[in-house]
């Protein structure tokens, strides 16, 4: 008799809740998508399309500048949708994320993909990576962090920012009934604006809705 498979959302829980319990803040993502790759639970951050706000946000930009492809870098790009719509829009795009079987799986599922994909750790970055990439998306990685490595977590993501880059950051936005008590640990607005440490300037911050009415942080921040 086939054994049905769990959601992945209550392990996440689980995992996350254990993981940060004994001193391990980010043990736990490998831990649960090795557990989606064998079938134990549904596969976690499963989707193939981009983002709706990254896929807006990028169709209003105006086209390809002058000065060529410009490059992209996606923090925590799990299973690659977003890498691969921006290497579909023309950028040179690095995806990378600290699980290999999230980086496995993306390959598998991409086999013909222009997208540099790496396993690397945000806190441990390669340092040919500093200040290099002319757009950084960052969407849902750093809320999926306990505030312990809030603050490191949203300086590295401003690190991968090149001069005259961008730093796009998407986060969900907390309810009334957000308890803080996490996954995901939502941030507040002077927590996305921590993005701009480290010599950014914020463009804008806006409060926006997707499609189905769920309320989201879009920060755009530049180095100027
Ligand atoms: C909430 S998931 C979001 C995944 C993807 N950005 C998306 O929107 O579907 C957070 C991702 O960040 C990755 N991650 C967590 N800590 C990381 C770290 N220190 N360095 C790189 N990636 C990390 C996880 O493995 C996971 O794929």
């Amino acid at each position: 008799m086939p054994t049905e498979q769990r959601r992945w959302q209550s392990e996440a829980d689980r995992l996350a809740n254990e993981s940060v319990g004994r001193g391990d803040p980010t043990g736990w993502f490998e831990i649960l998508y090795a557990a989606g790759e064998s079938g134990e639970v549904t596969m976690a951050w499963d989707r193939s399309a981009p983002m709706p706000l990254l896929e807006r946000w990028v169709n209003s930009r105006p086209a390809e500048s002058a000065a060529g492809p410009e490059s992209a870098v996606v923090v925590g790009c799990g299973l690659g949708a977003d890498a691969e719509f921006l290497a579909a829009r023309g950028f040179q795009t690095t995806g990378f994320d600290l699980s290999p079987t999230a980086i496995r799986t993306a390959t598998r599922r991409y086999p013909d993909s222009s997208v540099n994909y790496a396993v690397a750790d945000l806190f441990q970055l390669p340092p040919k990576w500093h200040r290099s990439f002319d757009l950084v998306v960052e969407i849902y990685t750093v809320q999926a962090m306990p505030p312990a490595v809030r603050a490191a977590a949203t300086a590295a993501v401003g690190e991968l920012v090149a001069p005259s880059g961008t730093l796009l950051a998407i986060q969900v936005e907390p309810g009334p009934d957000d308890d803080g008590s996490g996954p995901p640990w939502l941030l507040s607005r002077e927590q996305v604006e921590a993005f701009g440490a480290g010599g950014l300037r914020q463009v804008r911050l806006d409060q926006v809705a997707d499609d189905d009415g769920s309320r989201y942080w879009q920060a755009e921040f530049h180095r100027d």
